[in-house]
């Protein structure tokens, strides 16, 4: 049973990942069954930074189980505007509804949320530290894609500084086995000390590059991701290393035939355009495959947290 909140990675086990796995599989099988059992339930949508896909997935997600959404889209549309505090924007919303779904621009937002709500969170990206539901998605389509997570391996290329997808999924491969990772970025973009000691610490295989094209042979797994605009400290930085890596058909020429090429999206370069008639390009499927997972998530959380449906 899924512990009541989903702030970190690191708080879903092995078993749980492969239970809402299973859960999402049963959804996709026949969602018809599914359709009312939220029904009476409300999911507050807190959004304190941009988003199009985990917003909308979250909502399709609770609106396809039988419930309902409130919310907000944006900071200015918040009462944080005229000045109150992020902890009772959270302890309001928190009576109004059965489970609040937050995005923040800090990291650690969700959890100190954790401590000022009575029903269960779901971290929807804080900052650039993590993202576990996109990681949900991610797991999904690679065990879509491969059968089985494990002996893969898997490329991570981009922002790896500041993506907080890539952390959330490396973190979570580490519980799968025999998993290598290639991360490819440019030295001012690398993964950060502590995801590269926690795969020192599980003894996991890793090396770092500055090449897409060099080891793209040896690839299971390409996941690219866009370079993080907003997260820069100065716009001559990111100009500067926006268009680090561009994938193109050329660089598929040698790529093996079962590769996933996945991005969390929103794309903005990082893969031109052409690549998406390639069989290989499995981004949107991706996108789809999150919103049931979110689904299996809702329902496992809100069963957890006793509320009865
Ligand atoms: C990602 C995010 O918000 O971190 N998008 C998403 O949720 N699918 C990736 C990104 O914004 O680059």
């Amino acid at each position: 049973m899924i512990e009541k909140n989903l702030v970190d990675p690191m708080d879903l086990t092995k078993e749980e990942l492969d239970s809402l796995m299973e859960l999402a599989e049963k959804i996709i099988k026949s969602p018809r069954e599914y359709a009312d059992i939220c029904k009476g339930k409300i999911m507050a949508n807190l959004f304190f930074e941009p988003s199009t896909r985990t917003r909308l997935s979250f909502e399709s997600a609770m609106l396809r189980l039988g419930g309902q959404v409130i919310g907000f889209s944006d900071l200015s549309s918040s009462s944080v505007i005229k000045g109150e505090s992020f902890s009772d924007t959270i302890r309001t919303v928190s009576l109004y509804s059965d489970l609040l779904v937050i995005r923040h621009f800090k990291e650690g937002a969700p959890k100190y949320a954790t401590e000022h709500s009575d029903v269960p969170i779901i971290n929807a990206g804080d900052g650039s530290h993590q993202h576990p539901t996109q990681t949900l998605a991610d797991i999904f389509i690679i065990k879509k894609a491969h059968g089985e997570i494990k002996d893969l391996t898997i490329g991570f290329c981009g922002d790896l500084k500041f993506g907080r997808t890539v952390h959330s999924l490396t973190k979570t491969l580490l519980k799968y086995p025999n998993i290598k990772f290639i991360f490819i970025s440019p030295p001012e973009l690398r993964m950060p000390k502590y995801i590269k000691r926690l795969l020192n610490e599980k003894n996991a295989e890793y090396i770092e590059v500055e090449s897409l094209q060099e080891l793209i042979d040896k690839l299971d797994i390409l996941y690219m991701t866009r370079v993080q605009k907003e997260r820069f400290f100065n716009e001559a930085d990111y100009v500067r290393l926006k268009d680090s890596y561009i994938l193109t058909t050329e660089h598929l020429k040698v790529a093996k035939e079962n590769l996933a090429i996945l991005h969390p999206l929103p794309r903005v370069n990082e893969i031109d355009v052409e690549v998406d008639k390639d069989p290989r390009a499995m981004y949107f499927r991706q996108a789809r495959f999150g919103m049931y997972m979110r689904m299996a998530l809702i329902m496992q959380i809100l069963e957890a947290s006793d509320v009865k449906y």
